[in-house]
């Protein structure tokens, strides 16, 4: 069997605003063939599974099947799950139990962290951090800087080590997936990384924290609707559920597959494609007692590098280039200063085609 995408199975749409259970009937997921693609009128796919084994080992008709295949999922999703990815299941629990320690630390050993700036190199707070941000929702978070340069809170002292060896774990694996992604685009497999400078890429590690639900709610929000600032973001969990994605409309609830991450297209792949690679809106949901973690390694373009669209990718109809250049660094400023509202950060760089038109 050598489907190197293949769909996890998912039910029947539902009718309304609650996610479409990407699930068997026992609450696991498990792989099986198929396209992950639905049509439009109505039927839920299964959210794409990439096997990065096939990636980096495969034949060559294997490696570009699943080149094929990886685009696809990038341009109808924007989300997909990796298997076979090489980080060890070990140093996944290691940086999950480290994360745990320190939201259980008293307060004072977090407080210099705790007035942190959303430009500052590490940062613990609740909710999402935002001057103009009223809501309060359920979440806690460490937030910290591990590329170019590793930062890391003095407490728990078992976590820089960990967090560092995970940092560029992961930051290999979403490397590699920009180059498969480069390539995918018809382009070398080294062009998304010349242009947006990934040597010298930006990687936030975050340890997301929402405590469970003592009366639990039908909908309790624990992160709304948004999409991520960067290229590419990889997340596990510690198997409760409560991400949620948007597909066609609907918001699927994402159900890994056993020892796989999710990866999730940011706003810079958006900005970068010219609109062919959206990044994906997605959201937690929470209602259960027992408490969700997430950790997630996220990669940008380097701080100092201009994103816009690469010239390749611009529309053949004329229709031209649907973003204008912009350093990450000031785009990621502008985005943490406004309030978190699903996609609207990328207003800040959208060409207002129409506008040119009313004088
Ligand atoms: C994020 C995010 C989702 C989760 O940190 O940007 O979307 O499952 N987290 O915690
Ligand atoms: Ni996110």
């Amino acid at each position: 069997m050598h489907s190197t995408i293949m769909a996890a199975p998912s039910q029947l749409p539902s009718h309304d605003d609650r996610p479409v259970d990407a699930e068997n009937g026992d609450g696991s997921a498990t792989p099986s063939q198929g396209a992950g693609v639905c049509g439009s009128g109505g039927g839920v796919g299964g959210i794409p599974v990439v096997d990065l084994a096939v990636l980096v080992d495969g034949s060559a008709d294997h490696r570009s099947q699943a080149i094929r295949e990886l685009g696809q999922a990038c341009e109808d999703w924007g989300f997909f799950m990796v298997t076979n990815h090489g980080v060890p299941e070990a140093l996944q629990e290691a940086v999950m139990d480290a994360c745990k320690q320190l939201f259980s630390l008293p307060m004072e050993e977090k407080e210099e962290h705790i007035h942190a700036g959303p430009m500052d190199p590490v940062r613990i707070g609740s909710g999402f951090y935002s001057v103009m941000d009223a809501v309060a929702f359920k979440r806690d978070y460490l937030k910290m800087f591990t590329h170019p340069d590793f930062h890391c809170p003095a407490k728990p002292a078992i976590l820089r080590d960990i967090a560092m060896e995970y940092s560029s774990c992961t930051r290999a694996l979403l490397l590699h997936l920009a180059k498969a992604i480069s390539q995918s685009l018809d382009l070398a497999g080294g062009r998304l990384s010349e242009a947006l400078n990934l040597e010298s890429c930006f990687q936030i590690l975050v340890g997301n924290h929402y405590p469970g639900c003592s009366r639990p709610d039908d909908e309790a929000i624990g992160f709304l609707a948004h999409s991520d600032h960067g290229l590419l973001t990889l997340l596990f969990q510690n198997g409760v559920d409560g991400l949620q994605v948007k597909h066609d409309g609907r918001w699927v609830l994402a159900k890994p597959l056993p020892g796989s991450f999710f990866v999730i297209a940011g706003d810079q792949m958006e900005i970068v494609t010219n609109g062919r690679y959206r990044s994906a809106l997605h959201r937690v949901v929470l209602g259960g007692e027992q408490a969700r973690m997430s950790i997630v390694s996220l990669i940008g373009p380097c701080l100092d590098s201009v994103v816009e669209p690469l010239p390749e990718m611009a529309a053949p109809d004329g229709k031209g280039l649907e973003f204008r250049g912009m350093r990450y660094k000031e785009y990621l400023e502008k985005q943490q200063s406004k309030k978190l509202d699903e996609k609207t950060a990328l207003d800040i760089v959208r060409v207002q085609h129409q506008q040119l038109s009313r004088g």
